[in-house]
C-alpha cells in the first residue's frame, strides 16, 4: 500500500483487546501507534494499560512481569507500578521513587471489548465511545441476543478512515454487498465527534424495487475514527461493531464483531445454527469490504460524482479533527 496521506496517529477511542482476552493477573503483551504496551489486570478486576518499559532500566513489563494484587512488578529488580503508573515499591530501598511514571493510558470496557484513549497531544477524552445496545436507547441488552461473533485480521494495510467512509459510499452497495439497488442516506450527522448516519438499504428482491418501498436499514454511530457500532432494522435483527486501530505507520488490526437478536421463546438449537450463519454472513460482507480497503489507495482528491460530493466532503471534514493538525487532509 502506499502510505495514506491521512496520520497514523489519530485521537479518538481504540480497541485494543477483547475484554476475555485478560483474566485477573494476566499481563497481556501488544504494540499500538508505533508503541510497545501491556495491559493487566489486578485482584480487583481492574484493568491498565500502559507503556511497555519498565522506568528504572528499561526492561519490558510484558516479558515476565507479573500481578501482585493491585500492582505490576518488574521482571528485571522487582520495582513495583500501579494503576496510574507510579512507582509504589523499590524492594531494596525504603521509600519508592515518587516522581517516576510509566505512561498510562485511559481506559474503557465496553462491547466486550477494551478500548484505550489515544491522544499524542496528552488530552483527556472528550467524548464517550458508543455502546452497541445502551448508544440505541432501545432497552435492548446482550441478553436480548446470541453470543458476539468476531472477526480479527491484525496488521493490514488499511486506514480507519477507509471504514468510516464506508458508511457514505451509497455507490459501493450494490458491487461489494450485491444490494438489488443502491441505498438512500435519510441521516447524515457530523456535528460532534461523535457522528451519525442512517440508511434505507434491502438485501432481498430484485433490482425492479423502488428505494421508497424498502422498509429496512440500518443506524450507524461512529465514535471518532476507531469505534462504529451499527443496528438493523426491518431486516434479520442485529448489531455490529467494527473498529480498527493503527498498530504502526503502515498497518492497522482490525475487528469486526456481530450480534444476533433473539427470538423470544424460541431457543432451540435450530434457531441457534441459523443464527451463526446469519453472523457468518455478516461478517462476510465485511470482509467484502475489507477485501477492497487492504488493496485501496487512499485517494486524496477524488473524482467523485456528483451526488457523492456532499457525504464525501462533511465526511472528510469530520475527520480533520482526529489528526495532529499538521497533517489533517480534506476533499
Ligand atoms: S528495570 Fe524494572 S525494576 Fe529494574
Ligand atoms: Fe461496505
Amino acid at each position: 500500500m502506499a502510505k495514506p496521506p491521512l496520520s497514523m496517529t489519530p485521537s479518538g477511542w481504540f480497541q485494543v483487546a477483547w475484554s476475555d482476552e485478560i483474566g485477573i493477573g494476566d499481563v497481556h503483551r501488544m504494540t499500538y501507534f508505533g508503541r510497545e504496551m501491556v495491559a493487566w489486570r489486578a485482584q480487583s478486576g481492574l484493568l491498565t494499560v500502559m507503556d511497555a518499559y519498565c522506568e528504572h532500566l528499561g526492561a519490558h513489563l510484558g516479558y515476565g512481569g507479573r500481578v501482585e494484587g493491585e500492582v505490576i512488578q518488574c521482571p528485571f529488580h522487582g520495582w513495583q507500578w500501579n494503576h496510574e503508573g507510579r512507582n509504589v515499591c523499590i524492594p531494596y530501598q525504603d521509600r519508592p521513587n515518587r516522581g517516576r511514571r510509566i505512561r498510562t493510558y485511559p481506559v474503557v470496557e465496553r462491547n466486550e471489548s477494551v478500548y484505550i484513549w489515544h491522544d499524542i497531544e496528552g488530552r483527556q477524552p472528550y467524548f464517550d465511545v458508543p455502546d452497541v445496545f445502551a448508544s440505541f436507547d432501545d432497552g435492548t441488552s446482550a441478553a436480548d441476543y446470541y453470543p458476539q461473533a468476531r472477526l480479527y485480521r491484525p496488521q493490514l494495510e488499511l486506514h480507519p478512515q477507509y471504514v468510516l467512509e464506508n458508511g457514505v459510499d451509497f455507490a459501493h452497495f450494490k458491487f461489494v454487498h450485491q444490494t438489488p439497488i443502491v441505498p438512500v442516506f435519510t441521516r447524515h450527522d457530523f456535528d460532534e465527534p461523535v457522528s451519525y448516519v442512517d440508511f434505507t438499504i434491502t438485501f432481498e428482491g430484485d433490482d425492479g424495487q423502488s428505494i421508497d418501498d424498502v422498509t429496512s436499514g440500518v443506524e450507524a454511530i461512529n465514535g471518532g475514527l476507531g469505534v462504529a457500532v451499527t443496528k438493523s432494522w426491518g431486516m434479520v435483527d442485529n448489531r455490529t461493531i467494527s473498529a480498527i486501530t493503527p498498530v504502526d505507520e503502515h498497518t492497522s488490526d482490525v475487528r469486526f464483531m456481530v450480534y444476533i437478536g433473539r427470538t423470544p421463546g424460541n431457543d432451540s438449537p435450530k434457531a441457534e445454527a441459523r443464527a451463526q450463519q446469519f453472523a457468518q454472513d455478516v461478517i462476510d460482507q465485511f470482509l467484502a469490504d475489507v477485501n477492497i480497503w487492504q488493496h485501496q489507495r487512499y485517494s486524496d482528491r477524488p473524482a467523485l460524482a456528483a451526488a457523492e460530493n456532499e457525504g464525501f466532503t462533511a465526511i472528510r471534514k469530520w475527520a480533520t479533527q482526529f489528526y495532529p493538525p499538521a497533517t489533517a487532509s480534506s476533499v
